[in-house]
């Protein structure tokens, strides 16, 4: 027998990322509340970017290769944010990013941190990289510094700590993160995710510490308050010495122009960020008490997404089945190990109450969830 080509260990670990459902069976429309994208969509200057775009002569430019060194949106992000645009580097995602992290600071017999219910992606990259994922206990579904630093060890290179947190919508206080990175030996990078920053008003997501650090990097995402999921565009701010290892494993190419101008002029749209984060805000208050109201646990939420907990797997189980009845798209959460629970993106007001009035007429005398 011939032996096929196998892939490293570390990838048959890996269960591929699914995202969140965009299409029911039988049903033309449906709201999917299921990827924590911004109900709005794209503010008016970014979509004025792509129509000018596509409707003007880009086309022609096809056959060139794009700009490698992002020199424009890195310029942008760094007026902005007040920040030096040397040490910004854009990616495919906020996702492109984390890999990039992974890859370069941590392989085989390295360990790569975060808590209970992170993100899934700081598993899959530290896997794809050859590194051991380890994860420290939260308290009531929000990270714990002790539990973190406890979890620590020589072998230990990356920590990641998404804040506010998906799929827990948990937030840790700036003086935690802060204790959290006095903690840290310095050869740990610490990564401070951002992708739900802007949600809370005012909120620079770490960039300071970032500044004051060698070892803080901040990552930062268009796909949601930007309206841009399908753009793909994140970025990333690091120390220059983080810059450079990054730098030099990074696709030359990884962002089209278009991808990159679209990003420009969604920057320079701050109203749209504004209403966003207002109109969030606004819903996901309604939505939060409304579920309590039926006797769900919801825990504040800083994102724009609530998670749900029923009184159990079953509860969980029914009331998304009615919600895609009613053509609704909900995310589980058993791959976060809440199979309990379900995770709701906070969509318009009109949404959350078609969504509420679906849960309402189903989960009577099934969603008696223990309240914490
Ligand atoms: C916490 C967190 N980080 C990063 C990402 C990646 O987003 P993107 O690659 O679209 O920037 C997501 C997406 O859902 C997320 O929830």
């Amino acid at each position: 027998m011939t032996e096929l080509p196998r892939p490293r260990p570390g990838i048959q670990q890996i269960a591929a990322y699914v995202g969140g459902q965009s299409k029911l069976q039988g049903q033309a429309e449906v709201l999917k509340l299921s990827s924590n994208e911004n109900p709005l969509g794209p503010g008016p200057a970014a979509l004025a970017a792509f129509r000018a775009l596509v409707g003007g002569n880009a086309g022609a430019s096809l056959h060139r290769y794009p700009s490698s060194d992002h020199a424009q949106l890195r310029a942008a992000i760094a007026d902005l944010h007040g920040l030096d645009a040397a040490r910004v580097i854009c990616g495919v995602g906020s996702d492109e990013i984390i890999a990039l992290l992974c890859h370069a600071y941590a392989g085989e017999g390295d360990e790569v941190l975060y808590s209970a219910h992170g993100f899934l992606m700081y598993r899959i990259s530290a896997l794809a990289a050859g590194a051991t994922p380890v994860i420290a206990p939260e308290t009531e579904r929000r990270a714990d510094v002790d539990a973190l630093l406890a979890a620590v060890t020589p072998r230990t290179r990356l920590v990641f700590l998404a804040n506010p947190n998906n799929p827990t919508g948990t937030f840790l206080p700036e003086a935690e993160v802060q204790r959290l990175a006095d903690g840290l030996p310095p050869s740990v990078l610490l990564v401070l995710d951002g992708a739900y920053v802007e949600y809370i008003n005012g909120f620079d997501g770490g960039l300071s510490m970032v500044e004051a650090r060698e070892n803080v990097v901040v990552t930062r995402t268009f796909s949601k308050i930007y309206g841009l999921g399908g753009l793909r565009v994140g970025w990333g701010y690091a120390p220059g010495h983080v810059i450079d290892a990054l730098s030099r494993i990074r696709p030359p190419f990884n962002l089209s122009d278009m991808q990159q101008e679209i990003a420009i002029a969604a920057l320079g749209d701050q109203a749209h960020v504004a209403r966003s984060r207002d109109e969030n805000a606004a819903a996901r208050a309604w939505l939060t008490a409304a579920l309590r109201g039926m006797g769900l646990a919801v825990d504040d939420s800083e994102g724009n997404f609530v998670l749900a907990r029923f009184a159990g797997a079953d509860a969980a189980l029914a009331a998304d089945a009615a919600a895609r009845d009613a053509g609704i798209i909900l995310r589980r959460m058993d791959s976060y190990g809440f199979p309990e629970a379900l995770r709701i993106t906070v969509g318009t007001m009109e949404d959350c109450q078609r969504l509420v009035s679906v849960l309402a007429g189903q989960g009577k005398g099934q969603a008696g969830a223990g309240r914490t």
